[in-house]
Order: C-alpha cells, then sequence, then structure tokens
C-alpha cells in the first residue's frame, strides 16, 4: 500500500485508539473504594509522645474545636478541647496510665468517633505485641488488606520502614494514606521512619507526625514500650559519625542498653539487603559498629520491596519487611540470608522476656517466616573491621515466588 493510500487508515486508527484501551485509563491515582466510618477528613489517630502520654488527631474544617475524653473502663480519666496546630486538630492526653485498656471519644460539630480503644504504654516485664512493614506508597488495595490483618492481630503499636507515600510533596497522598490506616493508627500509634519518596520540602511528614512535639523537629526519635526501645533513624539525613543523627543515636543507644531495653532499630535503608537495591554500606558502616556495641536485638529496614531476615550479625539480625503496597520484587538469597520471600506481608513481634518471637504473614493469613531473636548482650568494646565481610558461600533457610 502507498503512503498517501495508507495514511487514512492510519488516522482511524488514531482516532479509535481511546476505545481500545479500558474505560477509565489511564487509572486515577487512588483508584480504591475507601469505606471510612470517620466524619473527619482524616483521622483521629494516636501520634505517641511518650509513654503514657498521646496525642490525638484528626484534620477538618470545623467551626469550633473538638471535644475530646478520655476513660479507663471503668473511670472517666479527663477532658479537653483540641487546640488547632497547623491546620490540625490536636488533643494531647496526659497522665494515662499504663498496662491498661483505655479509650477515647471525639465530640465535634461534624459528628462523634468513638469510644476506641487504645493503650498508652506498657511498664517493664509486660508481654505484648507490636507490627512490622513498609513501603506501602500507590499500592491502595494491598496496603488497605495489610491494615485490616494487622488491626486483627492484638498489636499495641506498629513501625513503618519508610515511604508512606508516593510522592511526599504532595497532600493528597498523606491524608489517603493516613485514612487507609485508620484502622490501625485510630488506637495504635504508628512510629514512621522517613523513606526517600516522603521526602519533600513542604514537611508534610513533620506536620501530621507531630515531628516538633514528638522528635524538636527531627525525623529521628526513639520511644519506649516497656521492655521496648524503638529507635527511629532518617536515613535521608547524615548519620555518620560527627553528625547530629550519630550523636542522638549513641545517646539513645547508651542509655537503652544502661536500662537493659529489648532494642528494635528501624530506617528506611537498608544495611543488609539482597534485593533490587542491596545494601546501604554507608549505613552498615554505622550500624554494623553500634548495633553490636550498644546490643541491638533488630535493624528494621525498608526500600527493597521484598521479605528478608538475615542471619545474626555479630549478634544483630537485620530485617527488610517492605511489601506494603508498592511493587514487589524479585530477591535472591545472599550469603547473610536466612530468609527471603517476595509477597505483601507484614511482621508480627511477641515480646516475651528478653526475646522478641517474631512471625511474617502474607495476605492470605499464611505464616512464611517464624523465628526467635534472642536477647543480644551489648560488646562495649566491638570495633567493625570491614563493613564488607568475607563471604561464606551461598546458603539459604527458605525462599519463596513471586506471587
Ligand atoms: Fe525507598
Amino acid at each position: 500500500m502507498s503512503a498517501h493510500r495508507a495514511l487514512p487508515l492510519i488516522l482511524a486508527l488514531v482516532a479509535a485508539a481511546p476505545a481500545c484501551f479500558p474505560k477509565g485509563w489511564p487509572p486515577p491515582e487512588a483508584p480504591l473504594y475507601l469505606e471510612r466510618t470517620s466524619p473527619f477528613d482524616v483521622g483521629p489517630y494516636l501520634v505517641m509522645l511518650a509513654p503514657g502520654r498521646m496525642a490525638v488527631v484528626l484534620e477538618h474544617d470545623l467551626p469550633e474545636p473538638p471535644r475530646i475524653s478520655w476513660r479507663t473502663a471503668t473511670t472517666p480519666l479527663g477532658e479537653r478541647t483540641a487546640l488547632e496546630i497547623d491546620g490540625l486538630w490536636v488533643a494531647t492526653l496526659e497522665g494515662l496510665p499504663l498496662d491498661e485498656p483505655l479509650s477515647y471519644q471525639v465530640s465535634s460539630a461534624a459528628g462523634n468517633v468513638g469510644p476506641v480503644a487504645f493503650r498508652a504504654g506498657r511498664s517493664r516485664g509486660q508481654r505484648f505485641s507490636f507490627a512490622a512493614f513498609g513501603d506501602t506508597r500507590t499500592g491502595h488495595d494491598v496496603h488497605r488488606a495489610l491494615v485490616a490483618a494487622m488491626a486483627q492481630e492484638p498489636v499495641e503499636l506498629v513501625v513503618h520502614s519508610g515511604d508512606l507515600v508516593e510522592t511526599g510533596g504532595v497532600a493528597a497522598q498523606w491524608a489517603l494514606f493516613l485514612q487507609i490506616e485508620e484502622p490501625l493508627m485510630a488506637g495504635r500509634p504508628l512510629l514512621a521512619a522517613v523513606g526517600n519518596h516522603d521526602n519533600s520540602q513542604r514537611l508534610h511528614y513533620r506536620r501530621y507526625f507531630l515531628a516538633d512535639a514528638v522528635a524538636e523537629g527531627n525525623r529521628y526519635f526513639y520511644q519506649d514500650w516497656g521492655d521496648l526501645r524503638v529507635i527511629i533513624m532518617d536515613s535521608e539525613v547524615e548519620a555518620r559519625r560527627g553528625s547530629e543523627q550519630y550523636a542522638f543515636l549513641e545517646a539513645a543507644l547508651r542509655d537503652g542498653a544502661a536500662k537493659d531495653m529489648i532494642m528494635v532499630l528501624s530506617l528506611h535503608y537498608p544495611p543488609y539487603s539482597s534485593g533490587a537495591h542491596g545494601s546501604t554500606l554507608e549505613l552498615r558502616e554505622v550500624l554494623g559498629e553500634l548495633a553490636p556495641r550498644y546490643g541491638v536485638e533488630l535493624v528494621l529496614a525498608g526500600h527493597d520491596h521484598n521479605y528478608e531476615r538475615t542471619k545474626r550479625i555479630d549478634g544483630v539480625t537485620y530485617m527488610v519487611a517492605a511489601s506494603g503496597g508498592a511493587p514487589i520484587r524479585r530477591v535472591r538469597p545472599s550469603w547473610f540470608s536466612a530468609a527471603v520471600r517476595t509477597e505483601p506481608h507484614f511482621v508480627i513481634f511477641d515480646v516475651d522476656k528478653k526475646s522478641l518471637v517474631g512471625r511474617a504473614v502474607n495476605l492470605d493469613g499464611e505464616t512464611f517466616d517464624s523465628f526467635v531473636i534472642p536477647p543480644n548482650p551489648p560488646r562495649p568494646d566491638f570495633e567493625l573491621e570491614s563493613v564488607v565481610p568475607p563471604a561464606p558461600a551461598r546458603r539459604v533457610a527458605t525462599s519463596g515466588g513471586v506471587r
């Protein structure tokens, strides 16, 4: 066919092209139907300020501040008008008893919420559970399913290893993240590390997670819950020796070791990872020395959208638990792998005396990795010889295929 005779056919095909695609293509950013019970744009959700001190946060255009009341099962404890802070309604609940089931209620012109069950912390020696996951980003349906599954577990707090959203500068994505998280975050504080996708000059993380109150405006902090100390690092800012974050980290670890805490450290970039991005050697240099020296039991990371638990390396278990919605990726085990897997998942940890009893769970509710992380006694004289230890023969305990 000559060019001039083919032209009408080409034009007709181009004109018909949209009909070749499914209706609604390209898909909108948030294609899910989100069934919410809250009358507010965002929240209410909890932000942990300290053991026994919680903030109830919500976002909504209201003619007057909402009222928040809270109580034990038998006794009213307090009532407070929320303050407006940076466009959010925030009520700080202080002097809360540890180890007790509590609840709060929100009343406002837009509607009421509650009672919402929560806890304000644990005293030493108590048994409890927490959950960990990461890299939620664009997979809203997977994120929602994981949240629903975690909400069925008796977890009292949740750790997110970063990349909560796809584009950190877009406020709507943070609102959607928090809406999906409502079944968990209404009654359980989320301790979130910041990921590379969360970074933005618009400071949405800082605003929604009350970083000014929690961490003096930083995105690194720690919280204690019973025998557990969770240290959240910011792998988007300098962490090497001489930096402010390094000084914070060493002080938090030294104090935690002196108090004989179980220490879990969470950050976005993994010091050890067999995934697509691989290990971040700069952070391995920092944590490979400090974690054994102060007896960190577990380093939880994200960024690689897979699951990996390492063997204990100088006493420390490193984990990537980061298939919370972002596209899952294949992972091939390395010499340091104890278990690898590619499918959406979360991890439940039972804090039992001085051990962490863990199980990684998929969307079918199947446990695909079970493990016990024993206490890791501090080694005050430990010095890291090299960030790249000699590799023994490849060996791996378990593996899974792409689902
Ligand atoms: Fe990332």
